[in-house]
């Protein structure tokens, strides 16, 4: 049995995997919607969401299975004080894989040690976020063709962002590739990222305050929401929340082949002029959530199509 809570959790030829499965399934969906009948998803989900959560249930349901779970911790008995661990053991028995998100950092590792079936981390706090990682893979796939020597620049909220840190080691696995860090001082990206999947591997990259300077550099761009949830006092976040604002002008300075992405939820950080260029392909990324985490759920399982 196997746990998803780390992207690193896969190799990078089980992602390509992955990722050959999720383009098959795009291409040829009606092979795929009877493979997981009979087999139920639990979706445990202790923070909100829109888009991990809906992907992974329509996932399901697009592969003939069913889903049960709740979206909220209140309606849960955490509310009443039981642990991550009982939670599991008890859910375990109701339902064949879990995909858990819960605002403390290692929750779902504590859950995938209680549980008698695979746990999937659908994001740990200021951790990590492995699907939304795959999610991001597919995107790059697609729209750049390679994973290899690439300029990849993370723009925002480096300290708290859990897709970030995820993509980043996910990317620090292939050949070429340099990363850009846009930052305020105050969300830099954290040593448990840089110093092992930047320093340590010897991968160049560069650190900047100003997105303008650098953004002409970059064949992605990754922008990312300040995380709220994560501040300690309001007066931080209120000061920090519109340090980086994409508009068109700003686009003007990128190459004409560069890509913006963006795990969404967007708040301020990306303009909605910058929809309709071609370059903005942040909502076909969410539109590829759904198809890696059924061909996920799938490797997990271990069922195939026909
Ligand atoms: C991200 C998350 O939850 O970490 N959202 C998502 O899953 N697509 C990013 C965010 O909330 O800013």
């Amino acid at each position: 049995m196997r746990h998803i809570i780390n992207i690193l959790d896969l190799s990078v030829e089980e992602i390509e995997e992955l990722m050959d499965t999720a383009d098959d399934i795009l291409a040829n969906p009606g092979r795929y919607n009877e493979v997981c009948r009979h087999k139920i998803l639990a979706t445990l989900f202790f923070e909100p969401s829109t888009r991990t959560r809906l992907s992974f249930e329509s996932a399901m349901l697009s592969l003939g299975g069913q889903v049960l779970g709740f979206s909220d911790s209140g309606s849960s008995s955490s509310a009443k004080g039981e642990s991550v661990a009982d939670t599991v053991a008890i859910v375990s028995g109701y339902a064949d894989i879990i995909a858990m998100r819960h605002p403390k950092e290692g929750a779902p590792l504590v859950a995938s040690m209680h549980s008698r079936v695979p746990v999937i981390n659908a994001g740990d706090g200021g951790h990590y976020h492995p699907t939304q990682t795959l999610t991001d893979l597919l995107t790059i796939r697609h729209e750049k063709g390679r994973f290899e020597n690439l300029t990849v620049g993370l723009c925002g909220d480096l300290k708290f962002g859990r897709p970030v840190h995820s993509l980043i080691e996910a990317m620090s696995r292939y050949a070429g590739v340099k990363f850009v860090l846009i930052s305020p001082e105050e969300l830099k990206l954290p040593s448990f990222v840089k110093q092992e999947f930047i320093k340590d591997k010897g991968i160049e990259y560069r650190q900047s305050r100003s997105l303008d300077d650098v953004i002409g550099d970059l064949d992605i761009l990754y922008m990312t929401r300040v995380q709220k949830e994560r501040f300690f006092n309001e007066e931080d976040y209120l000061r920090l929340k519109d340090t980086y604002i994409l508009t068109p002008e700003k686009m003007k300075l990128a190459r004409p082949d560069m890509i913006v992405m963006h795990p969404l939820p967007r708040v301020n950080e990306i303009s909605t002029a910058v929809d309709d260029d071609p370059r903005a392909c942040y909502f076909r990324q969410a539109y590829y959530g759904r198809f890696v985490r059924m061909a996920l759920i799938m490797k997990l399982l271990g069922v195939h199509a026909e």
